[in-house]
């Protein structure tokens, strides 16, 4: 399925659990409200042409039908490994799954799957383009929802989950399909890191995610708000998450890269890009993976692009970690 970012995850796994020395940026802090709330926006932009998908988005998808109000709708939670055809069961084992919503009418008998992704992968979504003729970093980062007629029974069993978690009526469906397209429209853009202080419960949590297994729980919190009852089963996700300390504001794009910016902050974003610049031999990957470490690692630094805005987190140990843990189902504790 979601294929294209080994790259990333190659560094990921590389970066995880070294040994350090601190040089920061004296920047001036400010006040700020954490976790930074995900930004919304009026309307989804048209993609820049530069962005070209290698793998079309959403091939087969098209608008949510409506659906008669008396029908009786089954609700199935889908999760499957992801880059599971192609690196076997590697990935499985680090849980890194990608996660979907299956819906089953039963007047018609016709099923489909829902799920929220990427327009032109992760490897895009998580790494800019540095381009010659641009200052600023290139992103091709907006992630939409697809909705298909069809769920491919196979895919989501053999290596990972298909079970129904609720059962609701056509008028809900209709209500979530409303809200869908809301959602839609104004959360644009694909966010691969949760940010936090430190793997204890308690931590702060600077940023979070906003990936595929987010948009399913919003969708599952939103069925609970227009009455639907959920099953008790346990239900786990992928985070990747970063460790940092308190996040320094460093501004937007016109801010960094525009007349009034402060050209040693603009190549030092520019600079801890620059590993990921396509296209790549394997020893140009190889090279860039190292220096990348070293940013990371030895400088203590990882430039963090949200909500169209740079942050420099102050990181610090174990810097990241891929996890699997629960996320409850709605409406359990109130039932
Ligand atoms: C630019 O940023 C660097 C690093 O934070 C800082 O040392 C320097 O004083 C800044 N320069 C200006 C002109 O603000
Ligand atoms: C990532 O974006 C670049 C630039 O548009 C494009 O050439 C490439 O195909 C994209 N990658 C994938 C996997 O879609
Ligand atoms: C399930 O995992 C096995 C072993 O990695 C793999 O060969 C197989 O293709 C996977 N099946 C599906 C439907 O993804
Ligand atoms: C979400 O938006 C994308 C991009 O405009 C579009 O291709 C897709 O069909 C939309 N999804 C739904 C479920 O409406
Ligand atoms: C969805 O529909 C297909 C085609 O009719 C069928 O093979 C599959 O078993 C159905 N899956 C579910 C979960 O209803
Ligand atoms: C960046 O922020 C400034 C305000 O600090 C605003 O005027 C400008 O339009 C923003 N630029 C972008 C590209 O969002
Ligand atoms: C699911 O999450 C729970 C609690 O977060 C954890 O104890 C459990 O080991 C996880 N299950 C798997 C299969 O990793």
């Amino acid at each position: 399925m979601r294929v294209g970012c080994l790259r990333g995850l190659l560094l990921l796994l590389l970066v995880a659990g070294m040994p350090v020395s601190f040089a920061g940026f004296q920047l001036q802090q400010q006040q700020h409200k954490w976790p930074v709330p995900y930004r919304r926006f009026d309307y989804r932009p048209k993609t820049d042409p530069y962005c070209q998908a290698r793998y079309t988005f959403c091939p087969t998808g098209g608008p949510i039908p409506v659906m008669k109000d008396e029908d009786v709708i089954e609700v199935y939670r889908l999760q499957a490994p992801v880059w599971e055809f192609k690196y076997g069961d590697l990935l499985g084992h680090l849980n890194i799954m990608h996660d979907a919503i299956g819906f089953k009418s039963s007047l018609t008998g016709k099923n489909y799957t829902m799920e929220w992704y990427e327009l032109f992968q992760l490897g895009n979504c998580t790494f800019p383009h540095l381009r010659p003729d641009m200052d600023a970093p290139f992103w091709c980062n907006q992630g939409a929802a697809c909705f298909y007629e069809g769920i491919d029974d196979l895919h989501w069993k053999e290596n990972g989950t298909l079970v129904l978690v609720t059962t609701i009526s056509g008028t809900i469906f209709n209500q979530m399909a409303k809200w869908v397209k809301y959602d839609n429209e104004t959360g644009i853009y694909y966010e691969t890191w949760t940010v936090q202080s430190s793997p204890d419960k308690h931590a702060v949590v600077w940023f979070e995610a906003y990936e595929c297994s987010k948009f399913i729980l919003r969708t599952y919190q939103k069925l609970a708000d227009l009455g639907a009852v959920f099953s008790k089963i346990q239900t786990n996700y992928t985070s990747i998450i970063l460790f940092s300390g308190e996040p320094i504001y460093l501004g937007n794009e016109t801010n960094i890269f525009g007349p009034p910016g402060n050209k040693t902050v603009a190549a030092a974003v520019r600079a801890f890009f620059s590993p990921f610049k396509p296209p790549q031999s394997i020893k140009e990957f190889f090279f860039n993976v190292l220096k990348i470490v070293d940013q990371v690692v030895l400088n203590h630094q990882f430039y963090l692009f949200y909500n169209l805005e740079y942050w420099l987190l102050p990181m610090k140990f174990p810097y990241i970690k891929i996890t699997y843990e629960e996320i409850p189902l709605p409406n359990i504790d109130n039932t």
